[in-house]
């Protein structure tokens, strides 16, 4: 799929624009804070109805007004699409072709893997931006986990503020509990299935990008072991939120779930997390990246869009020329605060904009 325009109005910086975009590569160029990651963001947008920067939706309005709006205007199986989102301050509205629609049904019409600085240290960081990469990716090929991990977040809220109360009815636990291990099971299964394929995938990847120097491995740290099927997973999981609480009650918070788990990198059988050098984990990353692309397309049968806020620079040579031979099908959102002519020189076709202070402008073209 692709975008083809893009209308803002009191999204972030933007007032008011109106963009169409190349079928591949566009390059967005602009000094700092003047709006390249936001407009990044509004695409965003369209895919999770979620930004990949923040969790305060509010703050994507346009400080002083009462609610933002992006339309989007993509091309998906050859067919042109409308797709609409209002955030206002009591919510969001989304619109398909003028039909309105739930959140869980975006990622069905438009897909986004995003590759910012932030993801470069997902290899390094906390477990937390992991599981977050796993979310979003699995969000967007699975409607059933987006649905589940949406509950799953709700009732665990939900249990840890009864945790935190003085007296605990066991009645009102033991629904949560149920809830929990519901939801929660689902959300393991999912993991599981995924995690397997992300580790064929981008061991091939990888392989290639270090010209068979390197094997990267994937493996799911699941906190509670993942079960041949969901009645027993949720057994199991039942029986160890039952096994912590006592320690729950002294903690007051859940110690048990898929909120819990990680996933184990390793190259050539070290642990990357702990021990991979900075090009190791950088490489990594992008291996993941580049396999999140073949994975959505496999799954949906489209080839989803990658935005690259501002990571390219971040490449050396050999990376960027092999990620640029890779995408060659794939559109591509690029930003930077300026580019280099020999990597233009590099790019196939392209349009390079300029945005100044929430407008953009078209400078130059390739064809
Ligand atoms: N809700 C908002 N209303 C108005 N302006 C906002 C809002 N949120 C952020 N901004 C402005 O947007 C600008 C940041 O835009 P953005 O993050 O897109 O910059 P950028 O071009 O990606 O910069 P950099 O090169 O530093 O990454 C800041 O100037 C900030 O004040
Ligand atoms: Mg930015």
């Amino acid at each position: 799929m692709y975008f083809k325009e893009i209308e803002l109005r009191n999204f972030r910086n933007y007032i008011h624009c109106v963009q169409s975009f190349h079928e591949k590569v566009n390059i967005i160029t602009g000094d700092n804070g003047n709006g390249k990651t936001n407009l990044a963001e509004a695409l965003y947008m369209m895919c999770l109805a979620r930004s990949f920067r923040t969790s305060r939706e509010k703050e994507m309005i346009r400080f002083g007004e009462s609610f933002a709006f992006i339309r989007t205007v993509f091309s998906r199986d050859d067919r042109s699409l409308r797709a609409e989102l209002k955030l206002s301050q009591t919510g969001k509205e989304i619109l398909i072709n003028g039909v309105k629609r739930k959140r869980s049904d975006l990622p069905l019409y438009i897909n986004i893997v995003v590759f910012s600085p932030d993801d470069m240290k997902i290899v390094k960081e906390d477990p937390d931006k992991r599981r977050r990469f796993i979310n979003r990716e699995l969000c967007q090929i699975r409607p059933v986990y987006y649905e589940a991990l949406y509950r799953y977040t709700k009732v665990l809220e939900q249990r840890n503020s009864l945790l935190r109360e003085e007296r605990i009815p066991s009645m009102m636990m033991d629904i949560w509990d149920e809830e929990l291990a519901a939801y929660g099971a689902k959300l393991i299964l999912e993991r599981n299935a995924f995690l397997e394929r992300l580790d064929k995938i981008s061991g091939e990847i990888h392989r290639a990008i270090t010209n068979g120097k390197e094997t990267l491995k994937i493996e799911y740290e699941a906190d509670i072991l993942p079960q041949p099927d969901e009645a027993s997973q949720k057994a199991v999981f039942l029986k160890a939120l039952k096994e912590n609480s006592e320690k729950e009650r002294i903690r007051r918070i859940t110690l048990a779930g898929p909120h819990k788990d990680d996933m184990k990198l390793s190259i050539n059988g070290i642990d990357v997390r702990r021990f991979g050098s900075q090009g190791q984990q950088r490489t990594a990353a992008l291996s993941l990246k580049l396999a999140e692309i073949r994975l959505i397309s496999e799954e949906t049968g489209e080839l989803p869009v990658l935005i690259l806020d501002d990571v390219l620079s971040e490449l050396d040579q050999k990376r960027q020329d092999f990620l640029i031979g890779y995408l060659k099908d794939v559109q591509i959102f690029l930003t930077a605060t300026e580019v280099k002519e020999s990597l233009l020189e590099r790019i196939g076709a392209y349009y390079l904009y300029h945005v100044d202070k929430g407008v953009i402008s078209l400078l130059s073209e390739k064809k």
